[in-house]
């Protein structure tokens, strides 16, 4: 058996509604089943699921695939990662299967941050690196949690790094591209260094602190390079994954320290942002980690803050978070250490909704005395209720406002209620439509997608020899014949598979499922291809007349125009 028939044995048994709802809720409506994208940000069920077809494809974005490609983007891992995770579901072992990837140019670099952060490691076990680990020691980071965080230490010399690595044949100019070196010393000398893990696991960047008493900036992160994005990293994400999935949701910290603290508790399903505001990048991230999210951010003003707006942000994409608030300034870390993992589990079971937190958090600084602060407040509460789903709630916390700011709770629930007709009027689905297509082209589209999913539809196209005239059609056409001479059969599932590494085909691939329901009547599918030779009979014509025209020998010229003579009239006879 051949890779392609082995894949698409996988494939065959791993069906793509059960597969897609382990990551998403899926709901069936008719033959199909909706979910929300996890691929752009929406909150509309925007993409549907054939069982019958075995593809996905979002009406929204235009992502389309099969249970390959929808591991391979939601896990951001490559083509042949997902065929070996999925094949192992059901049980292949894929060890001698050639797959062709396209060598990583950054593989090099990948190394070197490897290195790296094996010499940074050794060098914490090393006397150089004793008060860094007296340091660590101190804020109660065993060894075990300096193995697990691979938490190592850059020594206190110029250019230790720069030494090590172009000895390994790294140029100076690489080590400055990749943030490890400013001219000719190291940009961590001294510091505790912190590993920081693309959403694979792999180390793409550092972040150093400071310890004992220096007066530089208590973290350095590497700057952003090919491999490094601060937008799209979460700390520990790659380690959340898993977990967050095991517990069924995900709780984000502010800092480091705060992760690796909690991880001390047994909490492993938790992410640190980078120290700056959420990216939409990192929002989709964590969207995909657990629809379920804790925020557990500082318990001072920043913290408060950092709470408000992501937790707003969440909201925008349809996430209502929960909250846990510290208060006394403790950060996550401090807090454990405080008052042990008791304590901080009871916190995550009363973690309280983020309305409600936002709610409270609205009074802060209102003057009650002044009318229009008051009604000010009134109204952003009520807007606030008006975004909860549920309507108890909607009027438990109406009616503790009207005694709280002693306005007639009908006034309040009439104001309530046209800000919730106002939400309902529903944005249509965004479809990202095709742009206008001529006669022509939605011909090309609609036989194309014929030839993948119906064997007659190939067979009569061979039969009639139907010609694509722009190139990437007639390659697609191409391929799709080759498939089946080969195979004997077609499946647009698995024509997924066979175009994996033919990024041009997949986007054409891409488009023509964009558009909804093909007529796939045999009936259909030849006036499909009458308006496609009509249209190559129309083209061959003008490009003859272009011809005479330029043509001076007049024997030539009548030869020609009764070359479009006989086309005509074969046209006449077909027609
Ligand atoms: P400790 O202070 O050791 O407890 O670390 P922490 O992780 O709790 O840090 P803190 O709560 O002060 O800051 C939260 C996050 O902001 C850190 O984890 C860093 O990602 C980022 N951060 C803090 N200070 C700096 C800084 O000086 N420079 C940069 N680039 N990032 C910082
Ligand atoms: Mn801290």
């Amino acid at each position: 058996m051949n890779n392609q028939s082995i894949i698409n044995e996988i494939r065959s048994k791993i069906d793509i509604v059960d597969l897609i709802s382990e990551y998403i809720p899926l709901v069936q409506k008719g033959k199909n089943y909706f979910g929300v994208c996890p691929f752009h940000n929406d909150t509309n069920p925007s993409m549907s699921v054939s069982r019958e077809k075995q593809i996905y494809k979002c009406f929204s974005c235009g992502a389309s695939g099969n249970i390959f490609t929808f591991v391979s983007e939601y896990e951001n891992i490559s083509f042949k990662e997902a065929l070996h995770f999925l094949a192992e579901k059901v049980g292949y072992k894929l060890d001698n299967i050639k797959i062709q990837s396209k060598p990583n140019i950054n593989e090099k670099y990948y190394e070197m941050y490897d290195l790296t952060a094996k010499f940074y490691q050794n060098n914490i076990n090393t006397t150089a690196g004793k008060t860094a680990k007296e340091y660590l020691k101190k804020r109660n980071i065993d060894d075990d949690i300096i193995k697990k965080f691979s938490i190592g230490f850059s020594l206190d010399k110029k250019n230790s790094l720069i030494e090590l690595l172009t000895k390994k044949g790294y140029s100076n100019k690489e080590l400055v591209d990749m943030g490890l070196a400013l001219d000719d010393h190291d940009v961590y000398i001294n510091r505790i260094m912190f590993p920081l893990c693309d959403i694979s696991g792999r180390i793409v960047g550092f972040s150093g602190r400071i310890y004992g008493d220096s007066k530089l900036n208590k973290y350095v992160n590497t700057k952003e390079t090919p491999i490094f994005k601060k937008g799209q990293c979460l700390y520990n994400y790659h380690i959340a994954k898993e977990s967050a999935r095991k517990k069924g949701y995900v709780i984000v910290m502010e800092g480091f320290m705060d992760v690796i603290r909690a991880s001390t508790i047994g909490i492993d399903n938790v992410v640190a942002l980078m120290g700056t505001a959420l990216t939409n990048e990192q929002l989709m991230l964590i969207k995909k980690l657990s629809p379920n999210i804790i925020l557990c951010f500082d318990g001072d003003n920043a913290g408060e803050h950092a709470t408000l707006s992501v937790g707003t942000q969440l909201q925008n994409i349809g996430i209502n978070p929960k909250v846990i608030s510290l208060g006394n300034n403790d950060d996550p870390d401090t807090y454990i250490l405080k008052y042990g993992s008791d304590r901080f589990f009871s916190l995550v079971e009363s973690a309280i909704n983020f309305s409600d937190y936002k709610i409270d958090n609205l009074k802060n600084g209102v003057n009650f005395q002044s009318d229009i602060e008051l009604s000010n407040y009134v109204d952003k509460v009520i807007k606030e209720v008006s975004s909860i789903d549920d309507e108890i709630r909607r009027e438990i916390i109406l009616k503790k406002l009207a005694i709280e700011v002693n306005i007639g709770y009908n006034t309040l629930e009439k104001r309530l209620n046209k800000y919730i007709s106002d939400s309902k009027v529903i944005e249509p689905v965004k479809r990202t439509e095709n742009k206008h297509l001529t006669r022509y082209e939605k011909a090309v589209n609609a036989l194309l997608y014929n030839m993948m999913i119906n064997p007659d539809a190939v067979e009569i196209c061979q039969k009639k020899r139907v010609c694509f005239l722009t190139a990437k059609h007639r390659y697609l056409a191409n391929e799709i014949l080759f498939y089946y001479e080969k195979y004997g059969n077609v499946n647009i599932a698995d024509i997924y598979t066979y175009l994996s590494d033919k990024e041009e085909l997949l986007a054409l691939l891409n488009e023509i499922i964009k558009t909804e329901d093909y007529d796939c009547s045999v009936k259909a599918i030849e006036d499909y291809i009458k308006v496609i030779e009509d249209y190559n009979m129309r083209q061959e014509i003008i490009r003859l007349n272009d011809l005479i025209k330029k043509e001076v020998d007049p024997i030539e010229k009548s030869k020609i125009a009764e070359k479009i003579r006989l086309i005509k009239i074969g046209e006449n006879n077909n027609g």
